[in-house]
């Protein structure tokens, strides 16, 4: 594969942007009405997170919002996707609204609309409010009913203005790692838990586009999924089966019901545990989506292993590959394949990029400047696939890059750093680092291009 980013393959009106989600970034988790979520919880309890570290101040984004929006006007971004906190707008997770925490969104939406940059709203990114946990969480059918009227809140107040929509953030997630893996919030191993949890995060979902289309009726709706390419660790059938299992359970399981196909049989078999089912809720699942979101980091090479925890297979390290700081494989024909997978079997119509970046251990050199080449080389790489796929007939209408900022990342604390812009996080200086000026340079030649061809 060229490492060429052949630009004219993306449209004119391509969204450029950069993405990050609300715990990981705003701090500020106990002001102006904030309830606690799940991931303060987490984050708190001895030994949950790398080095005990928490997102009580992260990036203090909720102060320095306005400093962040014109780090996006450098880096040239026309777009930009961010997360609602939940337990801002609803402390108790249904029930009263906190003006408050609507009022921060709306200015901030107005914020960026005036820098001329598209705000892509995503409703849930993991940080689901810690009352709503205590009353069963999304092993519950009544998470997802709670949910969509969250999502009727936040579109009424932000629909006139925000048409970029997504339901979910990386479900696969909030199921499998914080149910089953437990590595996230809510951190339980338990598989009946997760496979409910599942079901309803879907169910939310669905419920939440109805309700986002009758507040917002201008909205473009989607899901953003992460999803990997799976490859047998050897030709054996048990790892080609193996594979096929650990597609089901990152891709199929999540791909499929979405787009009228119910829940994988397959899967459902492998997990052995009844679906909470109730008339309708496949129709609800399966409303039609005006796009589908793209998260993609790296691939899954698995083999058989009957003993592990469904869906029965364990991860085998491939040899001589590069890998970034998380020790995650560096593999951009996944991101091209699974476009083209997204088109030609699902059928998609208009997808995103939504997250694609890398964590590499960043050195801020005594002038002050913050050199990467090593994002800067993963960025490059995976644009270039992205344009061979768009080349090759994917729909693709936009790329965000993870992250705007470093920030909390998760289980991995402030260690891993993702930004395309650097965060000291003692003074909260922020530094543009190289990958930053790369992308604002193949932004720009993008422009150039289109206003050259207009
Ligand atoms: O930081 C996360 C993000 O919250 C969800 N997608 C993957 C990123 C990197 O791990």
């Amino acid at each position: 594969m060229s490492d060429r980013i052949d630009l004219a393959a993306f449209p004119h009106d391509f969204l450029w942007g950069t993405a990050t989600a609300a715990y990981q970034i705003e701090g500020a988790v106990a002001e102006d009405g904030r309830a606690p979520s799940i991931w303060d919880t987490f984050s708190h309890t001895p030994g949950k997170v790398a080095g005990n570290d928490n997102g009580d101040v992260a990036c203090d984004h909720y102060h320095r919002w306005r400093e962040d929006i014109s780090l996006m006007r450098e880096l040239g971004t026309n777009a930009y996707r961010l997360s609602i906190a939940w337990p801002r707008v609803l402390p108790a997770g249904d029930g009263p609204v906190n003006p408050k925490g609507l009022a921060f969104y709306d200015e901030l939406i107005d914020g960026l609309l005036e820098a001329g940059i598209t705000p892509s709203i995503t409703l849930y990114h993991w940080d689901l409010p810690q009352a709503l946990q205590d009353r069963g969480g999304w092993p519950e059918r009544d998470t997802a009913l709670a949910f969509a009227d969250y999502a009727a809140v936040v579109a009424e107040r932000l629909g006139d203005r925000v048409t970029h929509w997504a339901t979910l953030n990386e479900p696969l997630c909030s199921a499998w790692i914080g149910h089953l893996e437990g590595r996230m919030a809510p951190g339980l191993t338990d598989l009946t838990a997760a496979v409910r949890a599942s079901y309803h995060l879907l169910l939310g979902h669905g419920l939440a586009v109805g309700a986002i289309r009758a507040a917002a009726p201008s909205a473009q709706v989607g899901l953003v999924t992460n999803l990997s390419t799976v490859h047998p660790a050897t030709d054996r059938d048990e790892d080609v089966q193996a594979a096929r299992r650990m597609d089901g359970h990152v891709n199929r399981w999540w791909l499929d019901p979405v787009h009228g196909r119910g829940f994988p049989s397959d899967m459902r078999e492998v997990y052995g545990v009844e679906l909470p089912e109730q008339q309708d809720d496949l129709a609800t699942i399966e409303a039609p989506l005006d796009w589908l979101g793209l998260n993609y980091y790296m691939p899954a090479t698995v083999a058989n292993a009957p003993s592990a925890p469904a869906p029965h297979v364990r991860s085998v390290r491939r040899l001589g590959v590069p890998r970034t700081g998380m020790d995650w494989e560096v593999d951009p024909t996944g991101i091209e394949t699974l476009l083209l997978r997204l088109t030609d079997e699902y059928g998609a119509r208009r997808l995103y990029v939504t997250e694609n970046g890398s964590a590499y251990p960043d050195v801020v050199r005594s002038d002050g400047r913050v050199d990467d080449p090593e994002r800067r080389h993963y960025l490059e790489r995976h644009l270039a696939a992205c344009a061979s796929a768009a080349r090759k007939g994917a729909p693709l209408a936009g790329y965000f890059a993870w992250s705007l900022l470093d920030n909390f990342e998760w289980a991995y604390g402030y260690d891993k750093r993702f930004g395309l812009v650097h965060v000291d996080y003692r003074t909260q200086v922020r530094t543009i680092k190289g990958t930053g000026y790369r992308y604002a340079d193949i932004i720009r030649e993008h422009r150039g291009r289109v206003r050259h061809a207009a």
